[in-house]
């Protein structure tokens, strides 16, 4: 049972807490369809509505009828034990169960809002995870690169890490269209062991001094924010 539990606290620390606050730069934005909350709804024209622009965003709070300031974990004064022992106190044992998949449900009584964690991008944004989708008129398409089994055949680290930032300016763009998420499922870095598995195609292959290279450098083209980038933790 205490295993259980410290397992559940940690999925719901990384999951809820990375959603909350790591919105500290003004770069990241929600922005939503016709509802505050239907990010992933499909098949709507993306009838941009900027709603709040991050949880903690007073205006979540008060299209819910909540004052932020009743809940200390969006009290920026605060350390984030604090905040992160404040969140997961309020929340019952079925709400924090309910945040575990990629489709998290959100606590809207608490201004949580839903999260789908599942957009991709293995070879360039895709729209085979439900947070992303493509829309005819304003963003029909991303760019599509080859599998990774095939760019990392170059065995060219910077070719990797530009295919990463590509992917990183096109995600973005489409989060700001509302068209998709801030979290890729990519890269894939499981070491491949036998053909019969039938994915080796999505990863970097067999070796794991290579794969290493490949996620370093994915990694990095997809998450270092230009001026940003804290040069101790360059690999
Ligand atoms: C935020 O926390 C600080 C430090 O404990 C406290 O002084 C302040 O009153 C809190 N703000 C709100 C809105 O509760
Ligand atoms: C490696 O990739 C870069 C693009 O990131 C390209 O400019 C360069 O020519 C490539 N190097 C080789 C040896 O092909």
């Amino acid at each position: 049972m205490a295993m259980t539990s410290l397992v559940l606290k940690l999925c719901l620390l990384s999951l809820l807490l990375s959603a909350i606050f790591t919105t500290t730069h003004s770069r990241t934005t929600f922005i939503t369809t016709s509802s505050p909350d239907s990010t992933t709804t499909s098949g709507t024209s993306p009838s941009v509505v900027a709603a709040y622009k991050y949880v903690c965003d007073p205006a979540n709070f008060n299209l819910r009828g909540l004052d932020v300031n009743d809940y200390q974990f969006c009290n920026t004064s605060l350390p984030y034990p604090v905040r992160v022992k404040d969140l997961v106190d309020r929340m019952t044992l079925a709400e924090k169960a309910l945040q575990l998949g990629n489709t998290a449900l959100g606590v809207p009584r608490l201004g949580l809002p839903p999260y789908e964690w599942w957009s991709e991008a293995l070879h360039g944004v895709s729209n085979t995870g439900p947070g992303t989708r493509f829309d005819d008129d304003i963003l029909p398409g991303a760019t599509s690169f080859p599998t990774p089994i095939l760019t990392a055949a170059s065995f060219n680290e910077s070719l990797w890490k530009n295919i990463g930032q590509v992917v990183s300016t096109e995600a973005r763009a489409m989060f700001n269209l509302g068209l998709g998420g801030l979290t890729y499922w990519s890269p894939n870095i499981n070491i491949v062991r036998d053909p019969r598995w039938g994915r080796a195609l999505e990863t970097p292959g067999e070796d794991p001094f290579m794969v290493g290279k490949y996620a370093v450098n994915y990694v990095r083209g997809l998450q270092d924010v230009e001026g940003y980038i804290d040069i101790h933790n360059i690999y």
